[in-house]
């Protein structure tokens, strides 16, 4: 069970408002690269690929390289921009033994129930050496996240979400080990006006379990700072990289 529904509401939302463009998203472009290696005939699993962002991308960027993008919500797949996206989960990813290269998980590994389980599955799925690339905002990494700015109540349901130290426990469990862990930024908006505008509570998970005061009033700051505040609005998320 995730935290939040992934119905069709929600993934109407996300698809709205949380499709990132290649020009947002040059440094994610190049850290992935690094990690990745990719090459022709790779095959990548997306895991919880959501309405198919990252798949996509991974796609134009990437020549000859083989998505397989795997999301358990149904209003999730039926939006998906990127096709084939097969139903499963990371306990449950419907792959055959040592048939993928590198996993990529994107802001999902706070919904996932069981990480020693995900972990065992995904040890399973990859070839030997292949890495596992998790994109997340971690328990206790909120500094760098505009909304949390103005929504402080949300860094306490970040909290609730995995530590690096978790993960990297959960899945040390299933012989994997830490090779590489940064925080790289991303455009999220060109300006804060943009992003107030944008906003759609559905499509972020702390922003659904914070109460409905709290986010009205989080709302208000926000609007109130995007009439003064120009330039770009930036976030970073961290990347950990486990093999
Ligand atoms: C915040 S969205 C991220 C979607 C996509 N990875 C992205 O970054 O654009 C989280 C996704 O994780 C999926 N999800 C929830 N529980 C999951 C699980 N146990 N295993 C894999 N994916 C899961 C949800 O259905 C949802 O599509």
């Amino acid at each position: 069970m995730a935290r939040i529904a992934y119905d069709n509401e929600d993934a109407a939302a996300f698809e709205a408002s949380r499709h990132l463009i290649d020009a947002e998203l040059v440094a994610w472009r190049e850290a992935i690269s690094r990690h990745l290696d990719p090459r022709p005939g790779m095959r990548v699993l997306d895991l919880g690929s959501g309405t198919g962002m990252w798949a996509r991308a991974f796609t134009a960027w990437y020549d000859g390289v083989e998505v397989i993008a795997v999301e358990p919500s149904e209003a999730m797949r039926a939006r998906s921009v990127h096709r084939p996206v097969v139903p499963g989960d990371a306990e449950g990813v419907p792959l055959d033994d040592a048939s993928v290269d590198a996993a990529w998980l994107s802001t999902v590994i706070h919904h996932v129930p069981d990480l020693t389980n995900a972990a065992r599955e995904l040890r399973r799925v990859l070839r030997p050496g292949a890495p596992v690339l998790i994109r997340s905002a971690f328990a206790g990494r909120h500094h760098a996240i505009t909304l949390f700015r103005y929504f402080p109540e949300a860094v306490r349901v970040l909290d609730t979400y995995p530590s690096v130290a978790d993960v990297e426990a959960a899945f040390a469990t299933a012989g994997f080990a830490p090779a590489g862990f940064e925080q790289v930024p991303q455009t999220t908006a060109p300006s804060l006006r943009e992003a107030a505008t944008r906003l759609r509570r559905e499509a972020h998970t702390p922003l659904q379990l914070i109460t409905d005061d709290e986010y009205t009033a989080g709302l208000a700051r926000l609007h109130r700072a995007a009439e003064t505040e120009t330039g770009a609005v930036v976030d970073s998320l961290d990347l950990l990289v486990l093999r």
